[in-house]
Order: C-alpha cells, then sequence, then structure tokens
C-alpha cells in the first residue's frame, strides 16, 4: 500500500526466491514463538555526521558484523516488540504502533543510540508487512510478531558510542501463547538478583536487562515456576514486574493495584491500555508501591482475589501461584479470575477488530 504522508519511504528491494505457499503453510502451523522469520527485513543505516539513510526492504539474511562491532561487546542495543493482527475482513492491524515508536525513542536515548522517528518506525512496518502480508496469520488468537532493533555496529574496542548504527525490523508469523487456552501460571520471587536498580536501564528495553533475568528465570525454572518476579533493588521488598511482563493485583471488593512507574519498571503498553480499559469500567485502579509481604498475606488472607500479567506477547496472563524458598501460595482457587480474563477479552477484541476501537488504539496497515 502506499505509505500515508506520517511515514518514510522504504525502497524495496524484493527477495528473488521467497517461501512458495506450501513452504509458508508449513512454517506458519503452529509456530514456536520467535522461531519462523518472514522472507525480508526492513534495514535503515546511521552514520554519525549524516544521519538516517538507505531506507530499504531487502531479502532476509544473516546480519554480517565485524567481530569488534559495538553491540557485540558493550551491548549498545535498544528494541520494541509489538504485533500486526489480521482482521476477519483481511484488512490488517497494528495496536498503538506509536507507543512503541515513542519507546524506542527512549531507549535509544538511555542507550545513546540515535532515534528513529516515528515516521521511520511506521514507515518501515508498513513497508514490511506490505511486502509479507502473505505471513500475517489468520488463525485465531495469531498475528504477525514485530521485532524493530537497533544496535551498534563500529568495530570499536574503545567503550563509547558508536558512530555507526543499524536499525533492522524482522517479522515473525506467531501463533496463541497458550497452544491449549489460557493457562494459569506460576511466579518464583527472584532471590537475591534484581533486574534494575535505580538510574540503571530497567525503564529501557535493551538486551542487558534481559541478559540479567536468564538466571533468575532459570532459577524459576528449577524451583517449578514459569516466570519470575522481580523486587526493586534498593529495598527487596516492592513487587516491580515480571521477566517480560507487568503486574496487576485485583483485589476482593473489585478495586486494581499496580506498582507505580519508578524508572526502572518497563512502560508497557499493554500496562497503559490495561489501566484505560479499567478506568472506563469505573473501577478504582491505583498505581503505588506493593510490598511483597502485603502480597503474600493478601492472597493468603483472600483480600487478594486476582494477580495477573499483562504484555504484548502474552497479552493478559492469570498468575497461580507465588512461590519464594519460605511460601507457596495460591491466588484463589488457583484458576483465572473474572477480571483478568474479561479485561484479556476486551483487548482481543480491539486488537483482532470483534470489538469497536472505541480508544483509537488500532493503526491500519494493509
Ligand atoms: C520487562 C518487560 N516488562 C513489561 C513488558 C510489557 O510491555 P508491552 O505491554 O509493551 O509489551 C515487556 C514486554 O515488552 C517487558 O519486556
Amino acid at each position: 500500500m502506499t505509505a500515508t504522508p506520517a511515514t518514510a519511504q522504504f525502497e524495496v528491494r524484493p527477495h528473488p526466491a521467497p517461501a512458495s505457499a506450501e513452504q509458508r503453510a508449513a512454517l506458519m502451523d503452529k509456530p514456536a514463538f520467535g522461531m519462523v522469520f518472514t522472507d525480508h527485513l526492513a534495514r535503515a543505516t546511521w552514520r554519525t555526521g549524516e544521519g538516517w539513510g538507505d531506507r530499504r526492504i531487502e531479502p532476509f539474511a544473516e546480519l554480517t558484523l565485524h567481530p569488534g562491532a559495538t553491540v557485540l561487546h558493550y551491548g549498545q542495543q535498544a528494541f520494541e516488540g509489538l504485533k500486526a493482527y489480521k482482521h476477519a475482513d483481511g484488512s490488517i492491524w497494528l495496536f498503538r504502533p506509536e507507543a512503541n515508536a515513542a519507546r524506542l525513542a527512549a531507549s535509544a536515548a538511555r542507550m545513546s543510540l540515535p532515534a528513529v522517528t516515528e515516521a521511520d518506525f511506521l514507515g518501515s512496518i508498513e513497508a514490511l508487512v506490505t511486502v509479507d502480508a502473505a505471513w500475517v496469520p489468520d488463525a485465531s488468537e495469531s498475528s504477525l510478531y514485530l521485532r524493530p532493533l537497533l544496535l551498534g555496529t563500529e568495530a570499536c574496542l574503545g567503550v563509547r558510542p558508536s558512530t555507526t548504527v543499524e536499525y533492522v525490523l524482522m517479522a515473525s508469523p506467531v501463533g496463541g501463547y497458550f497452544p491449549h487456552g489460557v493457562k494459569p501460571v506460576s511466579i518464583w520471587v527472584a532471590q537475591g538478583f534484581h533486574r534494575a536498580g535505580p538510574g540503571g536501564t530497567g525503564t529501557a528495553k535493551s538486551a542487558g536487562n534481559y541478559a540479567a533475568s536468564l538466571l533468575p528465570q532459570q532459577q524459576a525454572s528449577d524451583n517449578g515456576c514459569e516466570q519470575v518476579l522481580f523486587l526493586d533493588a534498593r529495598e527487596d521488598r516492592f513487587i516491580e514486574e515480571l521477566g517480560g511482563m507487568n503486574v496487576f493485583v485485583v483485589m476482593r471488593d473489585g478495586s486494581v493495584l499496580t506498582p507505580r512507574l519508578t524508572g526502572t519498571i518497563l512502560e508497557g503498553v499493554t500496562r497503559a491500555s490495561v489501566l484505560e480499559l479499567l478506568a472506563a469500567d469505573g473501577r478504582s485502579v491505583v498505581e503505588r508501591d506493593i510490598t511483597l509481604e502485603e502480597l503474600r498475606e493478601g492472597i493468603s488472607d483472600g483480600e487478594v482475589a486476582e494477580v495477573f500479567a499483562c504484555g504484548t506477547a502474552a497479552v493478559v496472563t492469570p498468575l497461580a501461584r507465588l512461590v519464594a524458598p519460605d511460601f507457596d501460595v495460591t491466588v484463589g482457587d488457583g484458576e483465572a479470575g473474572e477480571v483478568t480474563m474479561a479485561l484479556r477479552g476486551a483487548l482481543t477484541d480491539i486488537q483482532y477488530g470483534r470489538a469497536e476501537d472505541r480508544f483509537g488504539w488500532m493503526r491500519r496497515i494493509g
């Protein structure tokens, strides 16, 4: 499709031998998350003194990087995650992509990387999804996951910002996060490890935060849990977020709590959307510090009725158990709660065009 005036143009250099319809169908049959990629990449290159140039769509290929590239040694990198959804009439839509563009710009600033403008961000997505439209799945709960990435590419072992930066957008068809329906997950409270500290990079979407989460995530798994919950680094007392999702607590009286944004929590687009949905429903919602002790006691005595996590990948996910070396508590009856599932339904209905887009969140790109 033609880019709207708000988006930049990317020159299309088509793949000489894209996947056949049969190959594509086989690859898109229940793909594991992030394991299948489309035929093309969107790319642009930045150089000090020149700015962004060479905006292009090109055949998907491995990156060629000098072994001394800044990203490989010092992690100078930022990324995003959002999805393209196919509606019943075949049209293709993004959910609040301007919010992802703004967050990438903020992450880039923290990592001393050049900002990608909203016009370039949206232009790259529209161009790539147009060329690879056949890869947008139409099975229920499936979507095309989009992963924009910024990386410092200069060959320099000195610790300083790279003078050359590459923007790479890849796309990956994904099925429902829960292949057998939504299933409540159990949470391990990270012991002795923090994801982010005051003044650090926790609010940036950058590789180092996720590298730091891998060991605690492994410990969660060793303790029979699917996800890890991080506490604040300063006092080791307040709940912050999961490795890749924000957290909400629904009280017995129907009010809702979520940790306030402290600069160490990633500001989730889904979190912001859930807050708006709850407010529109007239629910009392409070963003404040929540101690682990308060959460554990509330779960034990029934004051906490539901706990859920939210993010682009899994939308809204019920949390059933909270586990640490000295306790193991189950939320309610361990099943997905009513408020959790209603929110999940409300969000996915908007995303898949089954409900009116009353907040103006959707952007049509195909
Ligand atoms: C650490 C972390 N927190 C929260 C989220 C949820 O953010 P969003 O709703 O924008 O996907 C993500 C996923 O991007 C994340 O990686």
